[in-house]
């Protein structure tokens, strides 16, 4: 049987290249038959800062959204975290999408795709690993790092040639989503190019 996997985009900004790269996920996966791929762009999710008088540690967030938010988590087998690097780290939108949330991140698989134009946005993994290391998601370690290049884009700010540009990828992407469907962790893997 398949498994049911979430994308997440974590940028929100406009004109960001997340979109971009997510489809580009998305067309790699499509026939994929291991793996059922649902996206989740956070720009769309909306949600507020998170503002519970108690940690979701202890009590799940009372609000609406909250509930939402919970309900499309918990019925994922995995994720793939799609984040760039903002000043050395994640982007907000992402952290705060996962403080919302505890039980329904833990003993799950996840990958992480980051991308910048330094180290394909490493220091945004490596927070991004101990953040998931504290929540127990599943992460092995494993990701792939998307280095940019000011040439790969127009002067709109969008990939001439997505394609083109994240060929050298493909192959780390595809050895990555084994993480997703294995039954136990594999070792150590992490893809700079
Ligand atoms: C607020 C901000 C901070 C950034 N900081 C870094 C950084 O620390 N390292 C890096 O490699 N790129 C950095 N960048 C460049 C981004 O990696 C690049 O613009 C990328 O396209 C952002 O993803 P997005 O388009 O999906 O928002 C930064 C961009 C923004 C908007």
């Amino acid at each position: 049987m398949s498994k049911n996997i979430k994308l997440v985009i974590g940028s929100t900004r406009q004109n960001r290249v997340g979109k971009s790269i997510a489809s580009w996920i998305e067309d790699k996966l499509a026939n994929n038959s291991t793996i059922t791929l649902e996206t989740i762009d956070l720009k769309e999710e909306n949600l507020p800062i998170m503002d519970s008088p108690i940690p979701p540690a202890y009590a799940a967030v009372d609000t609406e959204a909250a509930k939402a938010w919970s309900r499309k988590i918990r019925t994922a087998d995995g994720f793939i975290f799609l984040t760039p690097e903002y000043n050395r780290s994640i982007p907000a939108s992402l952290k705060n999408a996962l403080d919302y949330l505890v039980t329904e991140w833990k003993d799950k698989p996840a990958i992480i795709v980051s991308y910048g134009y330094i180290d394909g946005g490493k220091n945004a993994t490596s927070h991004l690993q101990d953040v998931l290391d504290w929540l127990k998601v599943r992460h092995g370690k494993v990701s792939v790092a998307i280095k940019l290049q000011q040439d790969m884009f127009n002067e709109a700010g969008a990939f001439v040639d997505i394609d083109l540009s994240l060929s050298n990828y493909s192959e780390d992407l595809m050895e990555a989503l084994k993480q997703l469907t294995a039954d136990k962790e594999p070792e150590l893997s992490v893809a700079i190019h």
